[in-house]
């Protein structure tokens, strides 16, 4: 066969089976383009397990009709610089993540700039993009995309139950909130909220105290530990849990890299070491740890979810979190033998004296 080039269409479809490989990697997508644009609060709504409807909602910096139209198209962002990829600060940078959506469901963006009178739609369905209309919002972007994969037959059938991708969302919408305190969440399925997450305004003392205590649970932050250390321009902040806490899978280790949430087996497996018999055989603590790094630092272009990411000193990272949560564990460990103690000098007082 000879070789051709593959039309427009096409190679959005192919690439979109890398960028979106299930509903909630839309939800992950959309929720990461509103918090690049600085939205104060997003608002998620599921149907079906996010194959009938998924729509996030922000207040955030919105688009002008010009840049509506180049939202849609291939490799086109707002947030490289130049050609640097070494100081990505933003979630997204590919301008990969719309096009994607827009070939493979039918998708519609309602946006108003922030220091516009007008609102924009523009619908691109099943790769095919139909004119500018004109709409009505307040500043800010609507994301709906409707029927996921209807047109790659393909993907649709290696979907889970709707439950199962329902969770998944859920889960993808927690870890992003974990990583942005100072904004407002809210996730549901058309009929009823089933997260609501208040905002909790930087500056205030453990702000992320509270969102971790609203995502993980109270059972956790009624007694984290606080882990803090730096190693140069590298700095780890974050709460471990109780030794007495533990899960079933390395899920509960939470690693958030400059506002990115992360997947690292390696990190997981290193926080799981520093608990060492803490914790009982095949069980992780729950810890969640943020982690503010130059980002020259790292390369997150590894992989296509950008889930993944390259630390250039990898040891250096890892010898850095596995010190801070040992010195919050013992820390914790000293804790509770100084409070014995002043117990046990308690009962040596003699009576009466307070
Ligand atoms: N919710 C939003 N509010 C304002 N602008 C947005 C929003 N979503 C997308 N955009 C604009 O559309 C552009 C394209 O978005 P898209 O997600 O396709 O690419 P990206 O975020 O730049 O990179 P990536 O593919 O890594 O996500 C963005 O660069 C941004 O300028
Ligand atoms: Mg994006």
């Amino acid at each position: 066969m000879a070789i051709r080039q593959l039309p427009p269409n096409l190679i959005n479809r192919i690439a979109a089976g890398e960028v979106v490989e299930r509903p909630a990697s839309v939800v992950k997508e959309l929720v990461e383009n509103a918090l690049d644009a600085g939205a104060s609060r997003i608002d998620v709504t599921v149907r079906g397990g996010g194959l009938q409807l998924i729509c996030v909602s922000d207040d955030g910096a919105g688009m002008s009709a010009r840049d509506l139209e180049l939202a849609v198209e291939r490799h086109a962002t707002s947030k490289l610089e130049g050609e640097d990829l070494s100081h990505i600060l933003t979630l997204g940078f590919r301008g990969e993540a719309l096009p994607s959506i827009g070939a493979v469901a039918r998708l519609a963006i309602t946006s108003r700039a922030q220091d516009e009178a007008e609102a924009y739609r523009i619908d691109v369905d099943g790769g095919r993009q139909s004119p500018l209309k004109p709409a009505a919002r307040a500043a800010g972007t609507d994301v709906e995309v409707r029927d996921l994969f209807y047109a790659t037959p393909a993907r649709l059938k290696f979907m889970k139950s709707e439950r199962a991708e329902t969770a998944a969302i859920s889960d993808a919408v927690k870890r992003l909130a974990l990583a942005h305190p100072e904004v407002a969440f809210s996730l549901s399925n058309g009929e009823r909220t089933t997260l609501r997450l208040d905002a909790c305004p930087p500056g205030l003392l453990d702000h992320a105290l509270t969102r971790l205590g609203r995502v993980l649970g109270s059972e956790f932050v009624e007694d984290a530990m606080h882990v803090s250390a730096a190693r140069g321009p590298v700095r780890v902040e974050g709460y471990a849990g109780l030794p007495t806490l533990h899960r079933p899978n390395g899920l509960s280790i939470y690693l958030v890299v400059n506002g990115r949430p992360v997947r690292d087996r390696l990190i997981a497996g290193t926080v799981r070491a520093a608990y060492g018999d803490l914790v009982p055989r095949g069980r992780y603590p729950l810890v969640t740890l943020f982690v503010d790094i130059p980002p020259d630092e790292v390369d997150v272009n590894v992989h296509p979810a950008k889930t993944e990411l390259r630390f250039r000193d990898a040891n250096g990272v890892r010898s850095l979190l596995i010190g801070a949560v040992r010195e919050a564990l013992a820390a914790a460990g000293h804790r509770a033998t100084a409070s014995l103690a002043q117990e046990a000098l308690q009962h040596m007082r003699p009576p009466g004296e307070a």
